[in-house]
């Protein structure tokens, strides 16, 4: 890894194998993003990016209660014109480098989910949450927008007419609404999340690593497509993944009836 880990302050990260762990970690503050805690997960996944052994992440929070409750209203509190915009702007290339991560990432919502937090898990690409998880953007409560993506990511997942009502009363759901309304992939234990996403993530790890970031990246680039130019998008990376030793390898393990070897370079 390119980065130091032991030099983090407000972020954990470990390996287990091909699996990479980014936990959040401010419990005194219930996780909540403040300016070194994101330039520490964007270095964190700017790492993750390039580092070839590792083949799907899970993030989740420190502590029991909160995945992660928000960008840090200490510091919104103090923010003027430009500076609002820059912290938005940064949260906004944040949520982007994990959107456009080569790598599968799960979101363990353990507890509360709320504005940035939200903004955070919904940049990621499948996301748990332990029954006990509370998922909302309230900014408008503290008389702010969501500005880390969530006007923007919240509707193209849920709808815009489930989304204006998420953020425009600010009320948080809980975890059973929040599976009801397609916000979240499923509900566990808290006791079961992280075994949960670990399954998930296994199974993914399983799979092609090049064909993971290229179907990743025909879906998080199709979405913003018409139908004619993503059709061309994907029969493009169609032909890039037809030229790799992988497909050669994944088509030649199941006509000799084993396991495929993956490359990770
Ligand atoms: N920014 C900064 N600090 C936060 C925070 C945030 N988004 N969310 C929680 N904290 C801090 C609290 O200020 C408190 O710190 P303190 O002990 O130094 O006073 C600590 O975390 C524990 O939070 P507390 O409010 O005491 O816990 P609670 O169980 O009573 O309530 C919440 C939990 C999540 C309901 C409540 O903390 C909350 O509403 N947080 C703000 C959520 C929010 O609006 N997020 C969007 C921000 S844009």
């Amino acid at each position: 890894m390119a980065i130091d880990i032991a030099a983090l302050q407000n972020v954990q990260f470990t390996r287990e194998g091909h699996l990479a762990l980014v936990t959040v970690n401010r419990p005194s503050k219930l996780n909540a993003l403040d300016d070194a805690t994101i330039a520490e997960l964007d270095a964190v996944f700017t790492a993750i990016d390039a580092e070839a052994a590792i083949g799907a992440v899970i993030v989740t929070g420190s502590g029991e209660k909160a995945f992660v409750a928000g960008a840090d209203i200490g510091v919104l509190s103090k923010q003027g014109v430009l500076d609002g915009k820059d912290n938005a702007l940064r949260g906004q290339a944040l949520t982007l480098r994990i959107e456009n991560c080569k790598k599968p990432v799960i979101a363990a919502i353990n507890g509360f989910a709320l504005g940035g937090g939200l903004e955070l898990a919904l940049a990621c690409d499948v996301r748990f949450a332990s029954k006990n998880a509370k998922l909302g953007l309230p900014e408008v409560s503290l008389g702010i927008i969501p500005g880390y993506g969530g006007t923007q990511r919240l509707p193209r997942l849920v709808g815009t007419g489930v989304a204006l009502q998420l953020i425009l009363t600010g009320d948080p759901v809980t975890a059973d609404e929040a599976l009801r309304i397609g916000l979240v992939n499923g509900v566990c234990e808290a006791a079961e999340l992280l075994t949960t996403c670990k399954a998930v993530a296994g199974k993914m790890v399983s799979r092609g690593p090049q064909a993971l970031a290229l179907a990743k990246q025909a879906v998080r680039r199709g979405v913003h497509l018409s139908m004619a130019d993503g059709l061309q998008l994907e029969a493009d990376l169609f032909g890039i993944i037809s030229s790799t030793s992988e497909m050669k390898e994944g088509m030649a393990a199941f006509l000799e009836k084993r396991k495929p070897t993956w490359l990770r370079s």
